[in-house]
């Protein structure tokens, strides 16, 4: 069964720019989910899977620009991530293209996961450090007034 995504605050990892990215690669995604019944040649799918894959290349050099302004430590595993998904979105085309039989079922349940346990999980995870980071050199702040 395919469920649209739905943008909620558990989504949120607290930084605007990530947030905007994310919320619009949900609105991307759930096009997809107007094709349910469609074959998965039919042209509106694979324009869907085109799109979703140009959009999160956009997104995604947002968020790697911000990591780098923030020397996130992880980020070189992260960019990771974001290249698997732009590689299995580039794949999908390609089946759509060659008439695989990918159904919208298949793209939908990869996409949805992928998207999900993303933001909850990598995402997160950059807040959590700028977060902490923040705390941090508030702490180095008051210590040095101490001395
Ligand atoms: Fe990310």
């Amino acid at each position: 069964m395919m469920v649209k995504i739905k943008w909620s605050r558990s989504l949120c990892v607290g930084i605007a720019e990530i947030d905007e990215s994310n919320k619009q690669l949900i609105q991307t995604f759930n096009l997809i989910e107007k094709h349910r019944d469609d074959d998965v040649t039919a042209e509106p799918v694979s324009l869907v899977v085109e799109q979703m894959r140009k959009n999160a290349s956009v997104y995604f050099s947002r968020e790697e620009r911000y990591m780098r302004n923030v020397d996130y430590p992880h980020y070189y595993a992260h960019k990771d991530e974001h290249k698997q998904f732009r590689e299995k979105t580039a794949a999908l085309c390609i089946d759509v293209m060659n008439r695989k039989k990918t159904t919208p079922i298949d793209i939908y349940n990869y996409l949805s996961g992928w998207i999900i346990d993303h933001i909850l999980h990598a995402d997160k995870e950059i807040a959590r450090f700028v977060e902490k980071n923040r705390h941090a050199s508030r702490h180095d702040l008051a210590t040095k007034k101490a001395h």
